[in-house]
């Protein structure tokens, strides 16, 4: 296992990713640091879930490499990834619902040991401070949320595995602004929980808002990359992702 610049808590060097002849990911390379905040934006099909997929190992790779904090992952087992503090909270979100939201936040929790109960009842109630509308629903199943609280659930519950990555794809579809809104206040301030952040986004330019760097995936290939607010103001980018 060669061991990679450790400052860079994930590393990801010309990446490829196949479905029986279709190229989704081609030669992707970048790098997230420490407590940063990426956003990756791309039209439909671009690729960008695909990538997720396999940076948490639920998709196998076809070429390239991925490190995390310098050891190299690509052959490391989903579950495995998950340990090490790599989570993805995924489009669709996957919570249970039969179980209440409390219930799905301690779930979160399942691997941290016995004797950080009291931690995780305190990581509880963080997450209920961070999403008030959870702390009301505490009781209610989880099926029964609307899809935006259903969202907030999949983060916070994500949240309570303190994780040292977070993959979040899509997590403003289909929501209405003022939920949007008290997701990203959350995420723009994740780095303060020791967590970074890589952030698929079709709403690009509140993705472009609160992460530091993005990268522009097409066809599977990154075809621009740089900080988020010269992305943001650039003619380029402007026409064809914010619809400016
Ligand atoms: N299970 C699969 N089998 C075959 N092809 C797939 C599969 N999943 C995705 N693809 C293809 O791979 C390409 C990339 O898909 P992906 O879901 O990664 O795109 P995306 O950027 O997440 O798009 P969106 O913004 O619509 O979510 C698409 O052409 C898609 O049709
Ligand atoms: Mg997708």
């Amino acid at each position: 296992m060669v061991k990679k610049d450790t400052s860079n808590i994930l590393t990801v060097e010309n990446l490829s990713v196949n479905y029986s002849g279709i190229k989704a990911v081609r030669g992707v390379t970048f790098s997230v640091k420490k407590n940063q905040k990426i956003a990756i934006i791309g039209a439909n099909g671009a690729g960008k879930t695909t990538l997720m997929k396999a940076l948490v190992g639920l998709k196998e790779i076809s070429g390239g490499a991925i490190y995390f904090n310098g050891q190299s992952i690509a052959m490391t087992p989903a579950f495995k990834r998950v340990e090490q503090g790599i989570t993805l909270v995924p489009e669709g979100r996957g919570i249970f619902s039969r179980l209440t939201v409390e219930e799905n936040l301690l779930l979160g929790a399942y691997l941290r040991p016995n004797s950080e109960l009291k931690e995780v009842y305190e990581s509880l109630e963080n997450q209920f401070y961070l999403f008030p509308r959870l702390k009301e629903r505490r009781n209610q199943l989880a099926g029964t949320l609307s899809g935006g609280e259903q969202q907030m659930l999949a983060i916070a519950r994500a949240l309570m595995g303190k994780p040292k990555l977070l993959l979040l794809d899509e997590p403003s579809m289909g929501l209405a602004p003022i939920l949007v809104e008290q997701i990203f206040k959350v995420l723009e301030d994740i780095t303060s929980q020791d967590i970074s952040l890589l952030l698929v986004e079709q709403n690009a330019s509140l993705a472009l808002t609160i992460t530091e760097e993005a990268i522009v995936l097409d066809l599977g290939k990154v075809v621009m990359q740089g900080h988020s607010k010269q992305l943001l103001s650039d003619k380029k980018v402007q026409e064809a992702y914010l619809g400016i």
